[in-house]
């Protein structure tokens, strides 16, 4: 309840939940956003261990807490306890953005896709209406970003994975055939692609998914989801065959980011000093 006092009360309470989470970049990016928007909240990061994902949502909504962002490997599971889901992660199938209202309900959004594209087009001038997309991988991280890739109207998407019936079931769950392909990495082809997104955890281990050179032109744009103080396999990678940019996905984290502060405090924070912010303290 509100009362005069209110400007007494602590700063409104938010965090991540994910396993592991110490090397959580978002307390750093809600701190950057809350001082450059003078928005009054803190942010911190909880561990949480399988198994105690609802105890923890609870126990955080218990004590006041106003939002939540959830991360690997909880996605899912808060997709399935929340009370009302946007569109967006209707369409994702996880929510990494939980928003509590005062009446105690749990709404779910995800902000992974719009982070994106955004990254994509506004930091980095990459046109996606009309562009030929590969989509590497078929997991969680492909699947949140579908609907958004969708929505901008490129003129073919094809999904690409090691393990081929994921690629194609996600691709028939969209029921875009005229739009979406899912393949084996074999199964590619000859052409070149405007854009190529590494969404596969491959990068993690190492790894680089056996993608054919040809589908690299001088005009081609390379982007990995991941990213780190050094380029990844797939960016090392893409450079040698000649691509046009080469993109690591620091740019998507911060502005998955900050779609969720705008969710929560109606404010669109600046992303461009943070995300530097960032890339400097990796
Ligand atoms: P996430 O939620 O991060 O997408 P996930 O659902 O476990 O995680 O999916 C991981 C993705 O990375 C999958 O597409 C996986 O391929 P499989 O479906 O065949 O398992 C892909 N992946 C993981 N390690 C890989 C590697 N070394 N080479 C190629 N693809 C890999």
């Amino acid at each position: 309840m509100s009362s005069l006092f209110d400007f007494d009360a602590g700063p409104a309470s938010y965090a991540v939940m994910g396993n592991p989470i110490s090397h959580s970049k978002s307390p750093l990016i809600h701190a950057a956003f809350a001082a450059q928007t003078g928005q009054r909240l803190e942010y911190s990061a909880i561990q949480v261990d399988a198994g105690g994902f609802e105890q923890a949502v609870g126990n955080f909504r218990a004590s006041g807490g106003k939002g939540l962002n959830i991360t690997v490997p909880f996605k899912q599971e808060a997709w399935a306890l929340v009370d009302e889901r946007s569109e967006r992660a209707v369409q994702a199938g996880a929510v990494n953005t939980i928003s509590f209202s005062d009446d105690g309900r749990s709404v779910g959004d995800n902000t992974d896709g719009v982070g994106l594209v955004r990254d994509l087009m506004e930091n980095h001038g990459v046109e996606l209406c009309g562009a030929r997309i590969l989509l590497l991988g078929a997991g969680g991280a492909v699947r949140g970003v579908l609907g958004p890739m969708i929505a901008l109207q490129p003129s073919e998407i094809v999904i690409a994975n090691r393990t081929e019936e994921k690629a194609v079931e996600l691709a028939a769950e969209f029921k875009r055939s005229d739009l979406l392909r899912g393949c084996g990495f074999q199964s590619i082809g000859e052409q070149s692609f405007d854009l190529i997104i590494n969404g596969t955890a491959a990068s993690l281990q190492g790894d680089l998914p056996p993608i054919p050179a040809s589908a690299v032109s001088d005009k081609t744009c390379c982007y990995d989801m991941m990213y780190g103080k050094e380029p990844t396999v797939f960016m090392r990678w893409a450079s040698e065959q000649g691509a046009a940019k080469v993109i690591d996905g620091l740019g998507m984290l911060v502005e998955q980011a900050a779609e969720s502060f705008f969710i929560w405090r109606g404010v669109r924070p600046e992303t461009g000093e943070v995300i530097a912010s960032v890339k400097a303290a990796l």
